[in-house]
């Protein structure tokens, strides 16, 4: 296994810099399948990288999401679905991308510092959410298109590597 993270692109250049995070990730779990194994590293990775304020994932336990690997403040261990930004990806099935925390209806507030989130769903092969990647920033609208697409294809692959 690859043990350290290293991206040699411009930080100004985001997509360059998912594209050699998406790489690196791949070496690093290897053949590792343990989900908390994987999620834990992956967290750890993109910590490592992007420095956000709080960087993790929610698993889907039934009814529910539980807090899974993450890298960060202490934060709140459930949410149901259809709640919160989280909630909100797992029942729509689609990325959030959330400018301003205060300005979304039903936001939980794990954390004062949080200004703006993005939350991307982890699909199994048939289609259902398994975890969902949830990223925090102290800035506001720190999340651009670009780290969408990026953490997307991270995602994409974390499908195939875990859920297939
Ligand atoms: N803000 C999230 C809750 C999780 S914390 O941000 C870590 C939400 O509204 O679902």
């Amino acid at each position: 296994m690859a043990e350290t993270i290293h991206i040699t692109a411009d930080r100004s250049q985001t997509r360059e810099v998912y594209r050699e995070l998406l790489e690196q990730v791949k070496a690093l779990l290897g053949s590792e399948r343990d989900e908390i194994a994987c999620l834990a590293n992956v967290s750890a990775a993109l910590a490592e990288v992007f420095g956000h304020h709080w960087i993790g994932f929610y698993l889907v336990r039934g009814e529910e999401l539980v807090l899974g690997p993450f890298q960060g403040p202490v934060a709140c261990t459930r949410i149901s679905f259809g709640k919160g930004v989280c909630g909100t990806a797992w029942k729509g099935k689609t990325t959030q991308r959330v400018d301003d925390v205060d300005l979304f209806p039903g936001h939980i507030a794990c954390s004062a510092l949080s200004k703006s989130e993005i939350v991307v769903p982890v699909f199994d092969a048939s289609g259902r959410v398994k975890a969902v990647l949830d990223i925090d920033s102290s800035e506001y609208a720190r999340f651009q298109p670009a780290d969408q697409d990026g953490l997307e294809a991270l995602c994409a692959f974390l499908t195939s590597h875990l859920y297939l």
